[in-house]
């Protein structure tokens, strides 16, 4: 049910309760009023004929139906004279006043009072009957009731039209609030209230309107934040697939190296051998064979000290943790005055080929910089499982990071970076000068590997 019918009902409601209310008043008054005139009256119709037969004592009763006669009607009493033979000598006439009307009878029965008979003993027989009748001063109030329930009706009927034209208007713009909630409730955010009529109304379209612009560019700004995330996964399994590809580049480079590059070099070291025995008399012959052997020796070993950096045989060959221990191992046989602490708890299973890789090359990193950069006394590396993610620490007590680290032409921070989030994970570096530099990095272990 609308508003406007509603309210409608109530007020409705409210005028009937308030005419039946006036009803009932309008009745108990007439109600005390008829009573108390026919009380009046019958009392004045005793006391005058109660007199009048104690002065006309020696009258006969001819004598005084004639003087009832004369009399009339005397208002809201019928008067009856009877002779000693139970005869009526004389009956008051019937009234003339709203002759030949009468209210109805429920109204008569709620206001009429109880009548009242008074007999009156008159000598030689005779008797007077005044009984009291009501019928005139009831017609008098049900004609004044219909009076006021016509006047009642019609400003019911006035009321109701004004109050449904006046709420019709004062509700209007609340319907209109409400089509546009419906229309946001679709989804249209775009709808906008016209300025609308009534302080109230006013001020809640004109909050209507707020709000929809808020949502609006609520929803705009969520749209560009999942926009710009899409762009930054898109980015990240990018980079992830770069990687994972020069990863693989490394690992075939490495294996050409070691396979093709070393089988030549020792065909190299081979035929210098076979020539040098051929010469043995020939003295400068001799001194390039060695030469040649010498560089052929250097070739092989610079390649063998290659072959490792391009791809970590221990991380294939002994897993993470332990290719982490040889690095860390490699750079104190390569350093002095640095002491290095480890703690790096077995892992469980084995992380994919990404994570591995990843988390290797950001320790490398890590521990590059420290070393590079840090100027430091102690270097700490740790490798564990935290929350089912991979949590690497590289601390050190150097000198600290610059204020920006991070610039052009440098790509080991932004690397590292770049490989953990790529991975699903983050990096985090705590620095202070003179207080050294602590990366840390999580890596979660539950993750695809990404496309290549
Ligand atoms: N552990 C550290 N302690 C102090 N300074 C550091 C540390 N790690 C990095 N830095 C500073 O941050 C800068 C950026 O480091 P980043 O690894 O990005 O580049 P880089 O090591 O200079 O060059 P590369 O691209 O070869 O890694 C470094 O030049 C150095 O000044
Ligand atoms: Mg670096």
């Amino acid at each position: 049910m609308s508003l406007r019918i509603k309210l409608h009902l109530l007020i409705a409601v409210l005028t009937l309760v308030l005419v039946a209310t006036m009803v009932a008043l309008f009745v108990g008054d007439t109600r005390r009023s008829v009573g108390e005139e026919i009380t009046a009256s019958s009392r004045i119709a005793q006391q005058l004929l109660s007199r009048l037969i104690l002065v006309g004592a020696q009258d006969g009763l001819d004598d005084i139906a004639e003087y009832l006669r004369g009399l009339g009607r005397v208002r809201s009493n019928d008067i009856v004279l009877y002779d000693a033979d139970g005869r009526a000598l004389y009956h008051s006439p019937e009234p003339t006043y709203k002759a030949g009307r009468s209210a109805p009878d429920w109204f008569a029965h709620w206001v009429q009072p109880t009548p009242q008979t008074r007999s009156i003993e008159i000598g030689r027989g005779g008797r007077l009957v005044i009984r009291s009748e009501a019928s005139r001063a009831v017609l008098d109030g049900w004609d004044d009731l219909k009076r006021l329930l016509g006047v009642a009706l019609a400003l019911f009927a006035a009321v109701n039209v004004i109050v449904y034209v006046v709420v019709g208007r004062a509700v209007t713009p609340f319907e209109r609030i409400l089509r546009g909630l419906r229309e946001m409730e679709r989804g249209d955010f775009h709808v906008r209230l016209p300025a609308l009529r009534g302080r109230e109304a006013g001020a809640m379209g004109a909050a209507f309107n707020h709000m929809a612009e808020a949502i609006e560019s609520n929803l705009e700004a969520r749209r560009e934040a999942a926009e710009s995330a899409a762009r930054l996964a898109a980015q990240r399994t990018l980079t992830g697939a770069l990687h994972a590809r020069i990863e693989e580049e490394r690992r075939a480079l490495a294996r050409e190296l070691h396979d093709e590059l070393g089988q030549q070099v020792t065909a190299i070291r081979s035929l210098a051998l076979a020539i040098a025995r051929r010469a043995e008399d020939d003295a400068a012959m001799r001194n390039a064979v060695q030469a040649l052997t010498a560089t052929a020796n250097q070739l092989y070993d610079s390649m063998h000290a290659m072959v490792p950096r391009l791809r970590p045989l221990a991380l294939d060959s002994l897993g993470l943790v332990d290719a982490v221990a040889d690095l860390v191992d490699d750079w104190r046989l390569r350093t002095t005055g640095i002491r290095y602490e480890t703690a790096l708890a077995p892992l469980g299973d084995e992380p994919g080929d990404a994570v591995r890789i990843g988390a290797y090359r950001i320790v490398q990193e890590a521990l590059s910089n420290a070393v590079r950069h840090a100027r430091p006394t102690r270097i700490e590396v740790r490798v564990a499982v935290e929350d089912g993610a991979l949590a690497i620490t590289v601390a050190d007590d150097g000198i600290g990071l610059p204020d920006t680290p991070e610039h052009a032409g440098r790509f080991g921070l932004r690397g590292m970076r770049e490989r953990a989030e790529a991975l699903g994970g983050g990096l985090q570096i705590a620095s202070a000068p003179g207080t050294g530099c602590t990366v840390r990095v999580r890596i979660p272990l539950d993750q695809p590997e990404p496309p290549r």
